[in-house]
């Protein structure tokens, strides 16, 4: 299945795949001067199977969120660099998100603009990080504090990578294409809830068996069409309908930060945040009740965390200050996204309406 967009000047199409994509057919469809492929410890032996026999380096980053450094860029960049690489030459990043951020970073700025290649070898990298140009990584404690808008010519995502991907990144994943497949009317369909259903036991087993992988490569399909669609319209984020993509992300910030970083999965939090949002549109009269209930009944159903407050949630102050710092936070007006009669819509809430927030968190 492959999908094409355009993003602002840029065109990228999507290929879902069952198989790890091979270099030598990547460089056909690509034909770049010379290439080195980027993955991390973890994602290490997919890269050599990416490559095959072809004659190319291999920049391998530390695995995990920590590794989201300059340090990285700077690893990846002077790989390149080594290996010759021309700006007709293309980075390969073979990864989840921090991976694919990270490698779309350096190939942003590599040369003033180099070709990029991303295999994407988790579930949330093939239903987000992956698509749509957003680069970046961590820097001064903050997450994505540095950027650009770069997306990739080619995004493979190879059903077969996931069959190693551990249930705690399939639970993070399986968060944000809920997410995404809720800003098309489909999601509410019986047989959206049967697919997503039929991927519980990847959240439980570890690996996926495989009467699951035609259920997850229909919902992997869908995401890329809708999240394609979304970001092809508002490709660098101005204030369009790409906000929308933040669905239940301002509660879901609020919690892992009250929580302690990193002691909540960011898929757990999102399917907490997806529930309170939707909450929080019901009790505005803008979620109809019966599209908050198939949403709490699913994410339920898959072992979320829905009620309020979250069990994590322990300290009001530091959730209610983590709202109040928030980005989406726009001269002294709350931005949630929740969902409506046909997708999601933004609403705004004043600081004297605050109390409604405690609330649907379930901090009153
Ligand atoms: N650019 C965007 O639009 C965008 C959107 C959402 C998230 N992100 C970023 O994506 C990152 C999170 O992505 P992620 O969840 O993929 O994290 P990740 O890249 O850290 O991958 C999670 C873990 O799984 C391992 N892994 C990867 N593929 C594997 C496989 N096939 N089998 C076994 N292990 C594997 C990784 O080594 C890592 O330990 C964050 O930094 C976030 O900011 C970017």
């Amino acid at each position: 299945m492959t999908h094409d967009f355009t993003f602002g000047r840029y065109k990228s199409s999507v290929h879902i795949e069952k198989d790890i994509p091979e270099l030598a057919s990547i460089l056909a469809a690509m034909k770049p001067d010379r290439v080195i492929l980027v993955c991390d410890t973890n994602t290490a032996e997919l890269a050599e199977g990416v490559k095959g026999g072809v004659d190319a380096a291999v920049c391998v980053l530390p695995a995990g969120e920590s590794a989201k450094t300059w340090q990285s860029v700077e690893k990846i960049l002077r790989a390149a660099g080594e290996a010759g690489l021309g700006r007709d030459g293309a980075l390969v990043a073979v990864g989840g998100g921090v991976v694919s951020d990270l490698s779309a970073f350096a190939a942003s700025v590599y040369k003033r603009g180099a070709g990029l290649v991303i295999v994407t070898t988790t579930l949330l990298g093939m239903v987000d990080a992956a698509l749509g140009g957003k680069t970046g990584f961590d820097m001064f404690g903050i997450k994505n504090f540095a950027g650009t808008f770069y997306p990739a010519r080619h995004v493979y995502m190879p059903l077969a990578a996931l069959g190693t991907l551990p249930s705690r990144e399939w639970r993070s994943g399986l968060a944000e294409l809920i997410k995404t497949l809720m800003l098309d009317d489909s999601f509410y369909a019986e047989e959206t809830r049967r697919q997503l259903l039929a991927l519980k036991g990847a959240l439980t087993g570890g690996s996926a068996p495989p009467p699951i992988t035609e259920a997850a490569a229909t919902l992997i399909d869908r995401s890329a069409a809708v999240k394609g669609r979304i970001a092809q319209n508002d490709p660098e984020e101005r204030g369009g309908e790409r906000m929308l993509l933040n669905l239940g992300h301002t509660f879901a910030h609020a919690l892992e930060s009250a929580a302690g970083l990193g002691r909540l999965s960011h898929g757990e939090a999102v399917a907490w945040g997806l529930s309170r949002a939707c909450a929080l549109g019901e009790e505005l009269g803008v979620t109809p009740p019966e599209r908050a209930e198939a949403v709490r009944a699913v994410l339920e159903e898959l072992g979320y965390e829905t009620g309020a407050p979250h069990p994590a949630l322990a300290d009001r102050e530091a959730f209610m200050r983590a709202l109040k710092d928030d980005k989406k936070k726009m001269e002294g007006l709350f931005r949630f996204v929740v969902p409506s009669q046909s997708g999601a819509c933004l609403v705004t809430i004043d600081s004297d309406s605050l109390g409604l927030i405690e609330e649907t968190a379930g901090l009153e």
